[in-house]
């Protein structure tokens, strides 16, 4: 993998190669049958694709696999990514892709129309879009997968706990494609822990450690919003920086063993070592955080996203009694000795987790079984979120605190020549964190 700084237009990363009856609802939740989503049995469910890179043809390939589904509406802010992802899925899938011209939108406010078209939306753009999609979604009464994180500042994530409430009351399916709590291992490993086989958590430790990540080349024509949403990743407003963006996979984890309890504070260092062309976006390049839960327990976490350093995505949890291990090792349990307990072996049953958690969703639309991942996305995408405050600010962040910190960077318009909250200074460099200078509490808080 070439590191992030050396990397041409659009490079992927190895996370790319993933691509690889209406009645009751309404009875349920007191809507017109008009205004809810499908569940009937056998009915063929309806799906709207918003955000067609990667992983939104991956999810939308996952939800055609399924069964039962046909894809009605693509929307993306280029269409430059809307038709390869459409052709692609057509190749795959024949007639299940039945997109017309007049269901293909183009562009920031797309989402919109296409939610109207369908039964259930995959929302996967950058993550700075999710709480606005989500809400349009869930009062449109539409079931939702999307991906992770589901927000990048306080207010989206406030947006998506309410809407998570209101996606409840009114009885949506929401899947959340932290892909970990539906792939079996995990849920193997979860179960040894309530049988109690480590004994009580007493700390935990998570990584997200590899070369980096792709970064787009700004092309003359391009407005400074048009360059920013297209090199997403490297912009905190709309990408949260890959604290949020992918080690929120490994702090999900302790979360969801920590019984989904959220840490109450953070502190940490972090910065730019290597990611120091301030030309091309803002994110730090490691993160090191202490997050302490209310009754104690300590969760490691580092991320990192540099060449030629010790590379490792995994997660360990800690008990009184044994240690369980999440790794390329396998999973398994030690004792106190060092001696394995426990190990979890792969079966060809196991499936593939990316696969699994839509065939979770239309299950439970289709059995009218509850599954509302919402709330707990916005748990784990908050808990890196504060990590991410810790790190910029250099300070010791509280989770209620936080929560409340009206510092959104979204611009009032959406569109491509709105300016954006902030542009390029007289040499082309951003505005970055700087610990000890920068307050997280306000939008621009760029000393
Ligand atoms: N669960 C996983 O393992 C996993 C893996 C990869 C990506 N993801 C998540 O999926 C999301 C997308 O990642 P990706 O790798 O597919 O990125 P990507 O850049 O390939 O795709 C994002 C797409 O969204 C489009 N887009 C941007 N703004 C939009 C808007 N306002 N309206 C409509 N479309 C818009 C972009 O043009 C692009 O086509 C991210 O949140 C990422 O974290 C999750």
């Amino acid at each position: 993998m070439q590191p992030a700084e050396s990397t041409p237009v659009e490079t992927t990363t190895n996370r790319r190669k993933f691509i690889g009856g209406a009645a009751v609802a309404a009875a349920a939740v007191n809507l017109p049958i008009s205004a809810c989503a499908q569940v009937a049995g056998s009915d063929e469910l309806k799906l709207a694709l918003i955000g067609c890179g990667g992983r939104g043809t991956g999810a939308a390939s996952q939800a055609l696999t399924s069964g039962g589904t046909r894809l009605v509406a693509m929307a993306d802010a280029f269409s430059d990514r809307l038709e390869p992802s459409l052709s692609t899925l057509q190749a795959k899938f024949g007639a299940k892709v039945d997109v017309p011209d007049q269901n293909k939108f183009i562009g920031l406010e797309a989402y919109q129309e296409a939610i109207q078209k369908a039964d259930v939306v995959l929302l996967t753009t950058p993550p700075g879009f999710r709480p606005m999609m989500f809400k349009a979604a869930v009062e449109a009464g539409k079931h939702v997968f999307m991906e992770k994180p589901v927000a990048t500042d306080s207010p989206g994530i406030r947006t998506v706990m309410e809407y998570a409430k209101k996606a409840e009351e009114k009885n949506l399916k929401v899947v959340v494609g932290l892909q970990r709590r539906y792939q079996k291992n995990y849920l193997a490993g979860k179960e040894q822990v309530k049988q109690g086989l480590i004994g009580d958590v007493v700390a935990a430790q998570c990584y997200w450690n590899n070369p980096g990540i792709w970064l787009v080349d700004r092309k003359p024509e391009w407005s400074e919003m048009y360059y920013q949403i297209k090199n997403w990743y490297h912009f905190t407003w709309v990408g949260g920086d890959h604290i949020l963006e992918q080690h929120i996979h490994n702090i999900d984890v302790i979360n969801w063993f920590m019984d989904d309890e959220h840490p109450v504070a953070a502190q940490g260092m972090g910065g730019r070592e290597r990611r120091n062309d301030r030309k091309t976006g803002q994110i730090f390049d490691h993160h090191y955080v202490e997050f302490a839960y209310a009754n104690g327990v300590i969760m490691n976490s580092q991320c990192r996203h540099m060449p030629n350093c010790w590379n490792q995505v995994s997660e360990t949890i800690i008990g009184s009694k044994g240690t369980l291990y999440f790794s390329d090792g396998g999973t398994q349990i030690k004792d106190r000795s060092g001696k394995t307990i426990w190990r979890y072996r792969n079966t060809d049953e196991d499936g593939d987790p990316y696969q699994n958690e839509h065939n979770e969703l239309y299950k439970a639309i289709r059995e009218n079984k509850k599954l509302n991942n919402a709330q707990y996305g916005a748990t784990s995408t908050f808990t890196a979120m504060l990590g991410r405050y810790a790190t910029y600010s250099g300070k010791m962040v509280k989770w209620d605190e936080a929560l409340a910190w009206d510092n959104s960077e979204m611009p009032e318009k959406l569109d491509f020549k709105t300016p954006t909250r902030f542009s390029p200074d007289a040499d082309g460099l951003y505005p970055v964190a700087v610990p000890g200078k920068f307050d997280p509490s306000k939008p621009l808080g760029y000393a």
